[in-house]
């Protein structure tokens, strides 16, 4: 299931360029059983299971072996909520210089109630949630992650400042996009677009971008200290809001 994520788009040009790899490794196959159980009951009872301690010990630290410079992150609803600009602080940390092992990371995805509490403080660095909702399994969280730190890796963008321009990346939410055709169920393409005037049309996807964050996500405004001129680009957007209603 994980390794789909290398399968399509971004993600797969950037493992075929080698700017990534992606290993999976199955619990399973560390099991010594004929049923190859992942799972056990929970001391203390009650409903679910817990992933068997012994067997993702030893899949953790074949992944270690693997990977001796990674951390090893355990996705969980009980971690730190992740973000572009935690993801972006990660990305720097990935980047290889020149070492025989690139750093990486080891996700650890749980199933089941979760993972015996003794693995998370025997081999797990960190605990990350991908947002405050419960999956059924660590799997998606991990796919999320490998597609948002993937993109952010150098080189694995085309135009090199597609990132740069994406929501969050400057602490506001994107600009509103368009293309053809021009004139949609009688919806026009703004004027500015096609001017032709690159100052113009930077200025007024700066405007939207402020504007578009205040509106929806105010709580990213107040965590910047916007220029005076970022500052009058917001009164314009804001007036014009008003106009409107
Ligand atoms: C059903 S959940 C277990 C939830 C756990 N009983 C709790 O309430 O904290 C099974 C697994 O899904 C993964 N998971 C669930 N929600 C997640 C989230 N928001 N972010 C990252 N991983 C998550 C974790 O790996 C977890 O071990």
């Amino acid at each position: 299931m994980v390794q789909m994520v290398t399968e399509f788009g971004v993600v797969s040009r950037a493992a075929g360029q080698g700017l990534i790899e992606l290993h999976c490794i199955n619990p399973r196959d560390y099991t010594t059983d004929v049923h190859r159980t992942v799972d056990d009951r929970p001391y203390g009872g009650g409903p679910g299971m817990v992933m068997k301690a012994d067997i993702l010990l030893s899949t953790i630290r074949a992944a270690r072996a693997q990977a001796p410079l990674s951390k090893v992150v355990y996705l969980s609803p009980q971690g730190k909520t992740v973000d572009q600009a935690m993801l972006k602080g990660v990305t720097r940390s990935l980047i290889a210089d020149g070492k025989d092992h690139s750093p990486g990371l080891i996700f650890l995805c749980g199933r089941y109630e979760g993972i015996d509490e003794r693995i998370i403080e025997l081999e797990v660095d960190e605990e990350w949630s991908i947002g405050d909702y419960v999956l059924s399994g660590g799997e998606l969280g991990a796919m999320v992650l490998v597609d948002a730190i993937t993109r952010l890796l150098p080189g694995v963008l085309g135009h090199e400042q597609s990132a740069d321009q994406d929501s969050f990346s400057e602490g506001l939410l994107d600009c509103p996009h368009y293309t053809r055709p021009e004139v949609l169920e009688g919806l026009s393409v703004p004027a500015v677009l096609k001017s032709g005037d690159h100052g113009k049309i930077a200025q007024w996807r700066r405007m939207q971008a402020l504007g578009r964050t205040s509106l929806r996500r105010p709580d990213l405004l107040d965590e910047l200290e916007l220029s005076e001129q970022d500052k009058k680009l917001l009164e314009v957007f804001l007036r014009q809001q008003e106009s409107i209603k």
